[in-house]
């Protein structure tokens, strides 16, 4: 199964990234990144680089290298299928919003389509990897798709075979280029060794053979969910822990600390913040329930259920304690949002917790002046589905309105101007390096600064004259 040309179709933050990684590591292969969404893929194409859809470190310099050499974005997905050896399905797979599974199961119409497409224009042997990340048993509805091509009274359909392997991707946004280079596993899942082994020789390039894991492929499926299910798990836990911390005096960094040192916790993912955002959690972990109850397993259902009821009910305590430090009064009062990406270095803002709590803080009739390094106020708009304000950089705050309302502010020093108090949500580094003795000057007292992220260093805020709140902190 010698391998030269792959297509990718999906030119989303997992496409995209992986392929140029896949690119600027196999200068000898093709690789065809394809989406039907054309303004996307012009967006790929762009020569300025900051035009790029995705913003991810390292990601526009390998573009730079890569683009027009082995590496081509376009929407020719017919044209791109027929030539490749291994097409990559990299779509998104929402949660349903309705039918049978609604609010759990995945909609799987995307991955479903591309399964039709692939078997309507491949030819010779095509590999057909799943990289997004699917129901365990997924594959088995793809190679039924793909197999019933073959059915067909043409010549192509008798000649044209398909193997499917799961090949999830385990990269974080904001480090994608990182995890993609040194990754600490790379997942292969298949039945035919063969498939698994031509697969496995890309990898090989790059990573380790120790790193490789060969399995089969409903494990690799499951493996892929329990990873985000277990993640997202130890976050809700920390958060838990959190509530109980500002609860007793306890501090819930050194908490951290404390159960991170003992080697079978170990340190990483303990960070409370505001509650976990992105793309995956959430739908991984309602997907996981959805197949537990599937197949009548309810206990391990609500376990898992817990996982992101804990998250939302975060979310909101931090909302509600925002309201209570205001007096239980957010009207007329301007509020500094700092921070709207679901973490920092990502544009990503998908089931980000800045989201619900602006919603929150506007159903108060806040105020809030929104900043984000690299968020577009257009998609704040898309996200809290509340158009800005059209008073923009004269007067937010409307005094003879209850309903909330919002800017975008490009600095921080904008928004903070005439602000009761700041909320930090995202961890960008810029936040942490605050001059709070200059900006205080800025803001109306009695002010505030609420820290989900713990980036902030305390003392230097409460010299400040200004009050302070942060994650976890009882000893405040
Ligand atoms: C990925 C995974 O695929 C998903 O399963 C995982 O849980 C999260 O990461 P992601 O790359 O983040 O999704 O999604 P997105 O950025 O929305 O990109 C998907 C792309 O696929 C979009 O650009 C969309 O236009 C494209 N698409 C979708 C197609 O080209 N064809 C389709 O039939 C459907
Ligand atoms: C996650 C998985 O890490 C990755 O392996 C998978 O492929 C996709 O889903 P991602 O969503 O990009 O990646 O980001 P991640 O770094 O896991 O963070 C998810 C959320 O948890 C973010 O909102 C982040 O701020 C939050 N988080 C993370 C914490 O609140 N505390 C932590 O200690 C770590």
């Amino acid at each position: 199964m010698e391998i030269k040309n792959i297509c990718c179709i999906g030119a989303g933050y997992v496409g995209g990234p992986t392929m140029a990684v896949m690119a600027n590591k196999c200068p000898d292969l093709n690789f065809e990144v394809v989406d039907f969404n054309e303004e996307r893929i012009k967006k790929w194409n762009s020569k300025d680089l900051s035009e790029l859809p995705i913003y991810e470190p390292g990601l526009a310099e390998i573009i730079k290298d890569c683009r027009g050499k082995n590496l081509y974005f376009s929407s020719l997905v017919d044209e791109k299928i027929k030539n490749a050896d291994m097409v990559f399905i990299s779509v998104n797979t929402p949660t349903k919003t309705s039918g049978i599974g609604a609010g759990k199961a995945s909609n799987l119409k995307w991955v479903e389509a591309c399964a039709r497409q692939v078997a309507e224009n491949s030819k010779g042997h095509t590999i057909v990897v799943e990289k997004s990340t699917l129901p365990v048993r997924t594959a088995e509805a793809i190679m039924t798709i793909l197999e019933s091509s073959k059915n067909s009274n043409n010549s192509r359909s008798k000649q044209i075979s398909f193997d499917v392997l799961s090949n999830p991707e385990f990269l974080s946004e904001g480090n994608a280029i990182n995890d993609l280079n040194k990754p600490d596993r790379v997942l292969i899942g298949g039945e035919n060794d063969q498939a698994v082994e031509a697969l496995c020789k890309i990898y090989k390039r790059w990573v380790p053979e120790k790193k490789i894991l060969k399995t089969n492929i409903w494990s690799s499926e499951l493996a892929k969910l329990t990873a985000n299910a277990f993640l997202a798990q130890r976050i809700s836990s920390i958060n838990s822990i959190s509530a109980l911390c500002e609860a007793t005096g306890a501090d819930i960094r050194e908490v951290s600390r404390a159960i991170g040192s003992d080697s079978r916790i170990g340190a990483k993912f303990l960070d409370s913040g505001p509650g976990f955002g992105g793309s995956c959690f959430k739908k991984d972990i309602l997907n996981l329930v959805y197949l537990a109850e599937y197949f009548g397993l309810p206990e391990v259902a609500t376990f898992w259920n817990a996982v992101v009821k804990l998250n939302t009910w975060h979310q909101h305590r931090i909302s509600k304690l925002i309201i209570k430090k205001l007096f239980g009064n957010l009207s007329s009062k301007k509020i500094a949002v700092l921070g709207f990406a679901f973490k920092s270095n990502t544009n990503d803002t998908r089931e980000s917790a800045s989201i619900q709590i602006c919603k929150d803080l506007l159903d108060e009739g806040a105020s809030l002046s929104i900043q984000d390094p690299k968020v577009s106020p257009e998609q704040i708009e898309i996200d809290l589905n509340l158009a800005m304000s059209s008073n923009q950089n004269k007067n937010l705050v409307n005094k003879n309105n209850s309903e909330g309302c919002w800017e975008y502010s490009s600095k921080i020093e904008d928004a903070l101007l005439g602000a009761d108090a700041v909320l930090i949500l995202t961890e960008w580094k810029e936040y942490s390096n605050i001059d709070w003795l200059k900006m205080s000057d800025k803001m109306r007292r009695p002010g505030w600064v609420f820290d989900s992220r713990s980036i902030i260093e305390p003392k230097k805020v409460l010299k400040s004259g200004l009050n302070f709140w942060r994650v976890g902190d009882g000893v405040i």
